[in-house]
């Protein structure tokens, strides 16, 4: 598959040649006549995992780790729940291999208990030059493996009697504002976070898969270790579904996989607690048919699709008896001006909330009960209360400069969910009970 911006993984190696690929590894070797040519032209060696890790896509039995690399690497991740003793080790995929790539690697650990601390640390190590070779009797040896830090996660407790979590939204590669909420999600100290939720705008547009993606989804701008924090929940922003390589930010992050076949999609239901969420993808905010997409986006069958998977997911026994309801989804399903938009125009009109989302999704989110939806896109805090038409209330987050930014931390028990909004230094600035 070869890309617009990089080598195709076929040609990876043929055109990298050893030099290359020993100077990913960080390893050295005897000198030919175009090494220093080679090594000329790749620079410093750059270290073979690069960046930090990250948690996403919890379950009650299994989390996801993503890590990305500067070169051909295969990987593991070693974990257990002792940190003294990290005895188990991550299998094959569905198709019988284990995880390498010249980009990122991508572990789903299976098999785990519910509302428990595991320790863990991904490893990988640099595919020899030789490895191209398929069927070759006598490999080259193997560099040693590299190691990320050792970091935790704990697996989701769906009989617990309380679950907290916070929500980051429309963070837009603000590096500033990202470190704030990072050190503030951090800094929540005994209390327990058992998930983050990322709810979209996480980028600006995804045109360049190579150097954009690890550095925004995974490990932002290098700085921000998304692996020291609770397990993240993705939803999809319009930003983060807009540009030529946008369908490429799904091989860097994860959903759970709670769909038919095993496909993993970007809407899910998952319990935590006395909480049932739902998450939906709202797409674009546009109609699909917009020039400005270039022919590039289908959301619209996606609505679609979700209207009839949530008929079902609304009647799955711990989604349809949690005592609390909620619904994430970037573009919010109502808003205060409900005015139709010109998309047409010039500047174009976007839609402020999700008709589109609305008239496919509501008759099924009333009749599961939802309480409030959790959403993002309009970059300030907002709360809509629930009225006669629409059973729901309405929550936005904030935006990405620090003097919008939001902190939205969320604290459900069996009788009711609490929502707080703090700004970036950490002072409350709103409350409210649902
Ligand atoms: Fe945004």
């Amino acid at each position: 598959m070869t890309k617009q911006t990089h080598v195709g993984r076929r040609d990876f190696v043929k055109l990298v040649g050893s030099a290359g690929l020993l100077a990913a590894a960080g390893g050295s070797i005897a000198k030919g006549a175009d090494a220093p040519k080679a090594e000329a032209a790749a620079g410093p060696a750059k270290p073979l995992i690069r960046g930090t890790p990250a948690v996403f896509a919890p379950t009650a039995d299994s989390v996801c780790i993503v890590w990305t690399v500067n070169g051909a690497a295969r990987g593991w991740v070693e974990y257990g729940a002792d940190p003294e003793n990290l005895n188990l080790r991550s299998g094959g995929d569905a198709m019988g291999y284990t995880p390498h790539d010249e980009r990122v690697l991508k572990v789903r650990l299976k098999g785990l208990a519910a509302g428990t601390r595991y320790w863990w640390r991904a490893a990988s190590i640099a595919l020899a030059p030789g490895s191209a070779k398929a069927g070759s009797q006598n490999p080259p040896p193997e560099p040693p493996p590299v190691y990320t830090a050792v970091y935790s996660f704990t697996t989701l407790a769906p009989s617990a009697a309380e679950t907290s979590f916070v929500m980051w939204n429309d963070t837009h590669q603000n590096l500033p504002t990202i470190k704030r909420l990072s050190a503030l999600t951090a800094g929540e100290g005994a209390r327990q976070v058992d998930f983050l939720v990322w709810n979209g705008d996480i980028t600006q547009r995804n045109n360049n898969e190579a150097d954009l993606i690890p550095d925004t989804y995974v490990h932002p701008a290098g700085v921000v270790d998304l692996a020291k924090g609770p397990p993240i929940f993705l939803t999809r922003g319009n930003h983060d579904v807009r540009g030529v390589w946008a369908n490429k930010v799904v091989d860097y992050v994860d959903f759970p996989d709670t769909h038919e076949g095993g496909v993993a999609r970007p809407f899910y239901a998952f319990r935590s607690g006395p909480l049932g969420a739902i998450v939906l993808d709202t797409g674009e905010d546009k109609p699909d048919r917009h020039s400005s997409f270039r022919g590039l986006v289908s959301f619209e069958p996606l609505i679609e699709e979700q209207a009839r998977w949530l008929e079902k997911v609304i009647e799955r026994p711990e989604i349809k008896n949690a005592p609390v309801k909620v619904v994430f989804c970037h573009i919010p399903l109502r808003w205060t001006d409900e005015k139709p938009q010109d998309y047409f125009a010039k500047p174009a009109g976007f839609d402020r909330f999700s008709k589109r989302g609305r008239d496919a999704w509501h008759a099924s989110l009333v009749k599961w009960g939802v309480r409030v939806i959790i959403s993002a896109h309009v970059h300030r805090w907002v709360h809509i209360p629930a009225n006669a038409e629409f059973p729901y209330a309405q929550i936005t987050g904030g935006g990405p400069e620090k003097e919008r930014a939001r902190l939205v931390r969320g604290h459900v028990t069996s009788s009711g969910l609490k929502l707080t909004a703090c700004d970036l230094d950490g002072k409350e600035l709103a409350a409210v009970t649902f």
